[in-house]
């Protein structure tokens, strides 16, 4: 019989067993649900809500059914629907009736609510500390690279040089906000719910806050309704996975563009790329192709829950089981991405020749020829149009601006002297672009050093 059979005349039809129960994929959230669940016991005991022999029997059998749960000794039931049941229901099989007290002043809707809140803190601190460890990756890789110079992009065109560690470092930018999200995340998770009950709290003298010593919140929720209804912080992690996503798959673009044989800027390592079962040649870069695919899986789990949620009225409803799969979901893949990006990042070989070769190729140093002028008397507007023509000439002749000699400079401007020649080289454009944030190779040492220094800092 079910646990709440007693109204019931007739069985669940099979059907509906095989629709709603949860147990198949909530059973991940078992040791939440017994970790919560010893909890209230011991507060129930101390209470004196029920009597303190229950609660310690309660206690020992619950930590005989974790161990069993984690040694794959237990079978769950689908007719006992969820996570919840199904342990409540072996706890009275193995206790008897001590076992029946333990969901005094408790509903599974606070329960539930309780389960993801503690599942969505850690998943929080994982996936900081698997971003952490990225950019660590990056941090080493810019160190390795202050002095190699690439071409910037816009629009996919060269646009003006920097280097390969200040490209490694914007990457780095992103990933230190998407930590922070985290901790947001787990601040927002951070607030126990038990005591809520059903919807209308309960007329049992809880303490609330002794639970949540317990289990380490730092704050009980204000409001029992809300206590049940919220699933924000469910969003507030998929949002945080979905950014970081994002992030990795714009990496993964990058990555992908500079892998191929027309820019060859990095050359993958063979242990992440893959072959053709038909083209002999092919190297294939797909575990960046995987990644920046499953971008659009985690924003679907989050644009889904956004979407069962928006028509809820208040209290709990049967629609917010369906939290639970998009955020293990969303988890998983976010989780097996930054490993798995963070060890192919560390493992490819990037190839500093093309990229110094693409920076001086690509008229990447106009703007500066341009501020050359300027610093000579010329308005930025007048200097503009001289290097554009200059340009034009190059393009038509396939030359570099520095490939032309002094006399053909002065044919677009009497202003150019033998030092145009230094002050438009790669290394003079990347150097003088020395303004805090810039890639002057100073600055960017200097935002490695308030990086590493933020990482220390930083802990959830
Ligand atoms: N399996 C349910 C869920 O995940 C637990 C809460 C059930 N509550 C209820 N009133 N049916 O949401």
């Amino acid at each position: 019989m079910k646990l709440w059979g007693g109204r019931f005349e007739k069985k669940t039809d099979g059907l509906v067993d095989d629709f709603h129960s949860s147990i198949t994929f909530d059973q991940r959230l078992y040791q939440q649900d017994i970790t919560g669940s010893i909890a209230h016991a011991t507060m129930l005991g101390r209470q004196g809500i029920i009597p303190q022999a229950d609660a310690e029997k309660i206690v020992a059998g619950l930590k005989e059914i974790m161990a069993d749960i984690a040694a794959g000794k237990v079978q769950f039931e689908l007719d006992a629907e969820d996570i919840h049941m199904n342990v409540e229901k072996l706890l009275i099989e193995r206790i008897g009736d001590a076992g029946k007290r333990l969901h005094t002043g408790r509903s599974r809707n606070d329960q539930v609510a309780l389960d993801c809140r503690m599942y969505v803190k850690d998943a929080a601190k994982e996936a900081a500390g698997l971003m952490r460890e990225l950019c660590e990756t990056l941090l080493s890789i810019a160190k390795d690279h202050l002095e190699t110079i690439m071409p910037g992009y816009t629009h996919l065109q060269r646009a003006q040089p920097i280097t390969l560690a200040h490209h490694m470092m914007a990457y780095f930018q992103m990933f230190t906000r998407d930590m922070q999200r985290m901790k947001e995340v787990h601040a927002h998770a951070d607030v126990m719910p038990l005591g809520s009950g059903a919807l209308a709290g309960t007329t049992y003298p809880l303490d609330r806050e002794y639970t949540a010593q317990l289990l380490g919140f730092s704050a009980i929720s204000q409001n029992s309704l809300d206590g049940v209804s919220d699933r924000d912080f469910v969003c507030d992690y998929l949002y945080a996975a979905s950014v970081c996503m994002m992030h990795l798959s714009r990496f993964c673009e990058e990555l992908i563009l500079w892998n191929t044989h027309e820019f060859k800027f990095v050359e993958m390592d063979d242990g992440y790329a893959t072959g053709s079962s038909i083209m002999p040649q092919k190297k294939n870069p797909d575990v960046a192709e995987l990644i920046r695919g499953k971008t659009g899986r985690v924003y679907g789990d989050l644009q889904g829950l956004l979407t069962t949620l928006k028509g809820l009225p208040l209290a709990y409803n049967k629609d917010m089981q369906e939290d639970k799969e998009a955020l293990f979901d969303a988890r998983d893949t976010l989780v097996k991405s930054l490993v798995v990006f963070n060890a192919m990042l560390a493992a490819c070989t990037f190839r500093t020749e093309n990229m110094e070769r693409g920076a001086a190729g690509g008229f990447t140093n106009a703007t500066d020829a341009a501020d050359y002028l300027v610093k000579h008397g010329m308005p930025f507007r007048d200097a503009h149009a001289v290097i554009g023509r200059l340009v034009l000439h190059c393009v038509k002749e396939n030359r570099a601006i520095l490939d032309l000699t002094l006399s053909e400079l002065k044919g677009f401007s009497e202003l150019f002297e033998e030092d145009v020649f230094e002050a438009c080289s790669m290394k003079a454009c990347v150097e003088l672009r020395d303004v805090p944030g810039g890639p002057a190779p100073r600055r960017v040492k200097a935002s490695i050093e308030a990086g590493e220094a933020w990482m220390k800092g930083f802990a959830i």
